[in-house]
């Protein structure tokens, strides 16, 4: 069993809860929840870290046997204990105590600087827990800085959830951006091993993606095509709909894009300015969930969709 620890930011709560139902079935009702499922975290931007649990007990000395139990032997390791349950509260030097008892029963050598593992100790709910302590990378921050960027780009984290609400537990889904912009959306399917073409309308764009793509040593396929010309079958889109900044987008463009997209794919996941689920189900798509990420001006709606049969 797993622990996981998300955190986000207010305005991000729906569309990380759309995630997590995606990836997990479940919808968080507090900022930690336990799956059997062993995901890899570095995908998340709202996932902090994991805890593959051990053992569990219901009480402290009893954890403290089953660590025994477990007979561990390390060198350079280093335990600690976690806040997880904001309502489980446990004083400083206590945390010192209990970590220094369970510690006795590891073998080998502590690193608390630079460790080849990290044991966490917890009690959440009822419960105590002991386990492997995985932290996500963040690898992802390195796209917050492009050679091009451009106002109306994805943000990097709304851009990597999009692809954890469409790909779910299957990374090897083949993936599109048929709007890709300068890229965003492809750079994030790049670091998750995730296969994705890329195509745009606007040649420049197409032009500013190639030199993100080149500047972060991907390689990933961009062309310069409307995308009623992409003759290729994809299992999932993510489309990011163009909106009224750089230009005004007309009703029928919207339609041109979302009944194209019924012809590449059998999934998307779409974001929007606007509650789109009509045109959505007009063209043949069902909207199986959806989250609103709000923002100062606007608010954008990230639509799940799986094509009527
Ligand atoms: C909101 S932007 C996408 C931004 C992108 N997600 C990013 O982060 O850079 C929408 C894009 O759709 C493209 N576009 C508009 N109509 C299109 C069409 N018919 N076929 C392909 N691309 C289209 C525009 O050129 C624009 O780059």
């Amino acid at each position: 069993m797993f622990l996981y620890f998300i955190n986000y930011r207010p305005d991000e709560t729906e569309l990380c809860n759309l995630e997590m139902r995606s990836l997990f079935k479940i919808n968080p009702e507090k900022k930690f929840f336990i799956a059997d499922i062993d995901f890899n975290i570095n995908r998340s931007v709202f996932i902090k870290y994991k805890i593959n649990i051990l053992t569990e007990a219901d009480d402290f000395d009893t954890i403290v046997e089953n660590v025994e139990r477990l007979n561990l032997h390390k060198e350079n390791y280093k335990i600690k204990y976690y806040d997880i349950d904001d309502k489980v509260k446990v004083e400083f030097n206590e945390k010192h105590r209990l970590e220094g008892i369970v510690g006795e029963k590891i073998e080998g050598s502590v690193d608390v600087y630079n460790p080849s593992i990290t044991y966490a100790i917890s009690k959440i709910e009822d419960k105590w827990i002991f386990g492997e302590y995985i932290k996500n990378s963040g690898e992802w921050h390195k796209h917050e800085h492009k050679p091009v960027y451009y106002c109306n780009a994805l943000p990097v984290r709304i851009a990597r959830s999009m692809l954890n609400i469409g790909l779910e537990d299957n990374v090897n889904k083949k993936v599109v951006d048929p709007c890709c912009g300068v890229g965003t959306v492809l750079l994030e399917a790049a670091t998750m091993g995730v296969n994705i073409d890329g195509y745009d309308l606007n040649d420049k764009v197409v032009e500013n993606a190639l030199k993100n793509i080149e500047f972060f040593g991907y390689n990933i396929k961009v062309e310069n095509k409307d995308i009623s010309k992409i003759n290729n079958k994809y299992d999932l889109a993510i489309i990011d709909l163009p909106y009224g900044i750089l230009s005004i987008t007309s009703h029928e463009e919207i339609m041109h894009i979302l009944k194209s997209a019924t012809n590449i794919t059998k999934e998307a996941v779409i974001a929007a300015v606007d509650d789109i689920r009509e045109d959505l189900e007009t063209v043949g798509f069902t909207t199986v969930d959806y989250a609103i990420v709000p923002k100062k001006h606007f608010k954008r709606y990230i639509f799940k969709c799986k094509l009527n049969k």
